[in-house]
């Protein structure tokens, strides 16, 4: 596979970026599985080594808490290859990260704030940045970081987890 970003370089990872709720999770599984290669979800990674859910972590140990999880999972898995990573929306947070994500093929999943909002439903109850509304400044902050540092960009408004996942197969396939 080769990557635009530095052309006839093979590509070893693909990292999925973007808010929460824009897919970063379902695409990655779908990719990795469509591609054959592996799939590691950050914020589950987190969870396996806490022994505890994200929203636990926050609780216990505070954003800076999870924020230093976070680095130690995301370098983790940027060693390995043939691997789709799935970020947490906030990874971008890190500047030692962004380099890292400008570098190397970040895909950014982008949907406005209403469709995320409408997307996640419930389950927004349970992320800890979320609130009781959606949280717009965050989104707007969020989405500089994360155009600061993808290579490509979808939007998935209106497109499943399966029809974002097949076009990036395209690519990469
Ligand atoms: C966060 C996003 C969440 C999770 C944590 C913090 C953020 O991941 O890592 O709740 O700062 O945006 P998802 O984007 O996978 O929901």
């Amino acid at each position: 596979m080769q990557s635009g970003r530095a052309p006839g370089a093979a590509v070893r990872r693909v990292y999925l970026i973007g808010f929460m709720g824009a897919g970063k999770s379902s695409v990655g599984r779908a990719l990795a599985r469509r591609i054959g290669w592996a799939f590691v979800d950050l914020d589950r990674a987190i969870e396996r080594r806490a022994g505890k859910s994200v929203a636990r972590v926050f609780r216990d140990l505070g954003e800076p808490g999870f924020r230093s999880l976070e680095r130690r999972a995301f370098w983790k898995a940027a060693g390995r290859s043939r691997v789709i990573i799935a970020c947490g929306g906030g990874a971008v947070e890190s500047g030692a990260i962004r380099r890292r994500l400008a570098r190397e093929h970040t895909v950014l999943l982008q949907a406005p704030l209403s469709v995320l909002a409408r997307r996640l439903g419930a389950r927004a109850r349970g992320l800890p940045l979320w609130g009781p509304d959606p949280p717009e400044a965050l989104y707007a902050r969020r989405v500089a970081l994360y155009r600061s540092c993808a290579f490509q960009t979808v939007r998935t408004r209106g497109r499943s987890a399966g029809d974002v996942a097949a076009l990036l197969a395209k690519r990469f396939g």
